[in-house]
């Protein structure tokens, strides 16, 4: 193998110089472009943390401003959006529609794919790479909102510009009529919380999958539709919707015990606790698990967090957990908050895409923004056949 190095997995191998996030695994410490998450959680909005996290500081006001209505005025779909999106199965999953929704958008801007226009623009033109992180943070709640109101049977709602971009992304997800309609502002606020907790977490899987395809340049919408489903995965943001089915699975209370000697004798795993990088409290799940209890205030206590809180505790007391350093992560708590908001379980994976969309547009344009970037062509270690010569199909067995 000569000088390169075998890391499955890449446990041990960094690939990029970044300065959008900063995680210490050890000390569960996650900042964004310098700023702690729980202080952005507890101040800012999901949309001026986007443009924290892609433009590297926080906006003055006029910079927020433009950037809002940049956003805004992109929320848009086409009306053959619209008909793709209609041409899903009714229990289609919907992490399946967005992936598809979103990869459809590079056909409606083929301006913005460098293989039709023949040149590396983005590399060089930052208007060219701007109109397309405006288009994909305002289309992709649209896209989710049309997948959810796909699957239950009601007519698209179109964008509200005058709201937040979450009240927007509730009012599509919910309006029920042609009455007023005002999203609750707690839930607004929980919503806008937790996009922030989930906007970026350095090269996790997704996010490596979206530098990995944006380095052959393809257009944003395929590396954005590519990353989504690198998130679909229950080991990365399906996480938040198989912690729910092992709730559910749980029961109650009494079952904690038998259902963790099944994951001692590794039968099960147990979702929403571990991660590669914090050995450590995951500070995001300390921050959801109050947010948790702000939205059953408003929609009423989801009873397995009941469940939740007792599993937490007896993993945490546990040697097996303990000695392996494995903590609740962000995906423990989300769902039962998206539960108690009466989101369907198999849509929470799209609930961590829609914010996730800012970090991936983040590194996409630091890797744009890179000197001598490269295209992603990891080695490997052959372990096949030595050469043999090909023998004809009937001269075989
Ligand atoms: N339940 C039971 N055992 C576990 C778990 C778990 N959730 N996570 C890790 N382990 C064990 C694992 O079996 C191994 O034990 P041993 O050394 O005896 O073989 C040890 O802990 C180290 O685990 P690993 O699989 O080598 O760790 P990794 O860094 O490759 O995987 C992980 C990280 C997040 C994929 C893993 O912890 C996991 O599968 N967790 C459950 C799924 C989950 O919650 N994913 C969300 C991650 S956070 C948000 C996101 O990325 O989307």
């Amino acid at each position: 193998l000569g000088l390169r190095l075998y890391d499955p997995g890449f446990q041990n191998t960094a690939v990029a110089h970044s300065k959008i996030t900063y995680i210490d695994g050890e000390a569960g410490v996650l900042e964004y472009r310098g700023y702690d998450i729980a202080e952005l959680a507890e101040k800012s909005t999901f949309l001026e943390v986007a443009y924290l996290l892609i433009y590297g500081d926080l906006p003055t006001p006029f910079q927020f401003r433009q950037f809002h209505d940049e956003v805004t005025h992109h929320t848009f779909l086409h009306l053959n959006m619209a008909n793709l999106m209609r041409s899903f199965n009714y229990d289609a999953h919907p992490m399946g529609m967005f992936i598809s929704g979103v990869a459809a958008l590079s056909t409606f801007h083929p301006e913005a794919n460098p293989a039709l226009s023949g040149n590396d623009m983005y590399l060089e033109n930052s208007q060219i790479r701007n109109k397309q992180i405006f288009r994909l943070l305002g289309k992709a709640p649209t896209v989710a909102s049309y997948a959810y109101r796909h699957r239950i049977g009601r007519p698209y709602n179109q964008p509200r510009n005058d709201l937040s971009y979450t009240a927007n992304f509730l009012y599509m997800m919910d309006r029920l009529s042609e009455d007023e309609y005002t999203p609750n502002p707690v839930l607004v606020r929980a919503l806008d919380v937790l996009f922030i907790l989930h906007a970026d977490h350095e090269l996790n899987c997704s996010t490596a999958a979206m530098r990995h395809i944006g380095s052959s340049h393809v257009d944003p919408y395929s590396a954005v539709a590519g990353a989504s489903a690198a998130l679909y995965g229950p080991l990365h943001g399906g996480a938040n919707e198989a912690v729910l089915r092992m709730l559910e699975d749980i029961q109650s209370v009494e079952n904690v015990p038998s259902f963790l000697e099944q994951v001692k004798t590794r039968k099960r795993k147990l979702m929403g606790f571990g991660h590669r990088v914090y050995k450590n409290y995951d500070p995001r799940a300390r921050i959801i698990r109050k947010v948790a209890y702000e939205v059953f205030e408003v929609c009423g206590k989801e009873p397995l967090i009941e469940v939740a809180i007792a599993l937490e505790q007896a993993a945490l007391a546990d040697d097996f957990f303990v000695s392996r350093k494995l903590y609740p992560n962000v995906d423990f708590y989300s769902g039962l908050i998206y539960k108690a908001m009466g989101f369907p379980t198999d849509f929470f994976p799209v609930l961590f895409a829609i914010p996730r969309v800012a970090g991936w547009l983040a590194h996409w344009k630091e890797s744009c923004e890179e000197t001598g970037g490269k295209i992603w062509r990891p080695r490997q270690v052959y372990t096949g056949e030595p050469h043999r010569p090909y023998v004809p199909l009937n001269h075989r067995g």
